[in-house]
């Protein structure tokens, strides 16, 4: 069975081919990181305008490399929600203009359901496992017991992961996005700030980093009205080590209650090496799985992988009514 993905729900284009929710047969990605660098943050109406002007080269792209005809496509899978409403809007219409000239069905994916299932492209899922969403706008911890059922265990209380690297770059002076700039740094420094480990011990799988985010950034400020001489990479290793000591803690504590098969990780910040390095000296008992990173931030191929398997367990197809959601719960 051969998916096309469509992804447009930030500031990547990427449309794909994935065969059998597994073999990736093209997987283009259009990014506009250069053009939104310039604001120090995605802004929203030139991502829509952007995807405008993108999404039919990478349409013909994502074709050529997979060398197949519209005819061959089985299903097309589009990220229906959550993000941003315009973004979103440009990939569904496309996908459905491909979907009534071809007769091919199309189903609506939720986003944060294709980072995890970004996963299955190098390891097969094993249930029940655990997933931990880590991306930019989402930090959750996720029980799984079959293919597409998702328990949500616990989530972030305020600002996600993702969101907290990205504020603490730019105090910093980093370009956007910062969590890569911040992780680059990091292996450089060591942790001499000592700073807060928010929920540690909460006895709950919920997170907070908005008040972590907030130390960090008066931290720096109180340093730099004193004049004090700020190792950036220190400064960059001590948050890290702060937010991977919660993550890491929480995610072996519900692999411990839930008796997993396997723990894997999802989203933009999966990207992490911090991350990455802690969770696998910490958790040994089980497999702990990261996609590479070329399929960590958003692309289309994780979303192709989640739609098989959606379709395949629901047996049913959206129509012509699917609509983009800037808030999508996910199921
Ligand atoms: O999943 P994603 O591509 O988009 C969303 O769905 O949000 O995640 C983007 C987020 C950004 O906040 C970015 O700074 C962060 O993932 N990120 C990282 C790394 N690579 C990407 N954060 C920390 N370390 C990284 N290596
Ligand atoms: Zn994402």
């Amino acid at each position: 069975m051969i998916v096309m993905g469509v992804e447009t729900s930030c500031d990547e284009t990427s449309v794909s081919l994935v065969e059998d929710g597994k073999r990736v047969l093209a997987n283009e990605v259009l990014s506009q990181i250069d053009i939104h660098k310039e604001y120090g943050g995605v802004v929203p109406e030139i991502a829509s305008r952007e995807h405008v002007k993108g999404i039919v080269f990478v349409f013909d792209q994502a074709m050529k490399k997979a060398n197949i005809n519209y005819k061959d496509i089985d299903l097309i899978a589009v990220t229906a929600g959550p993000g941003l409403i315009g973004s979103l809007l440009i990939g569904i219409n496309a996908a459905k203009v491909i979907s009534l000239n071809y007769g091919i069905p199309i189903i609506g994916i939720q986003h944060i359901a294709g980072h995890i299932y970004a996963n299955n492209i190098e390891h097969d899922m094993e249930f029940p496992l655990l997933a931990l969403v880590v991306s930019g706008g989402h930090t959750e911890l996720v029980l799984m017991e079959s293919h597409y059922d998702f328990q949500k265990l616990g989530e972030t209380q305020d600002d996600a992961v993702g969101e907290a690297y990205d504020k603490v770059a730019r105090i910093l002076g980093l370009p956007y996005p910062g969590g890569p700039q911040v992780d680059k740094l990091a292996q450089q420094g060591k942790d001499t700030f000592s700073f807060p480990r928010p929920m540690l011990d909460s006895g709950d799988f919920n997170f907070s980093f908005s008040g972590l985010k907030s130390k960090v950034i008066n931290t720096y400020h109180n340093l730099n009205q004193r004049k004090a001489t700020i190792s950036t990479p220190d400064f960059c290793r001590s948050f890290q080590e702060a937010v991977t000591d919660v993550l890491v803690k929480k995610t072996n504590d519900a692999m411990n209650l839930h008796n997993v098969k396997q723990v894997i990780v999802a989203g933009g910040v999966a990207a992490n090496q911090g991350l990455r390095e802690k969770m696998r000296q910490t958790i040994t008992d089980v497999p702990v799985y990261f996609p590479s990173i070329k399929y960590c931030t958003d692309n289309a191929a994780m979303i192709a992988v989640a739609g098989y398997f959606k379709y395949k367990k629901e047996q049913k197809a959206d129509d012509y009514l699917l609509n983009g959601f800037s808030r999508l719960e996910l199921k």
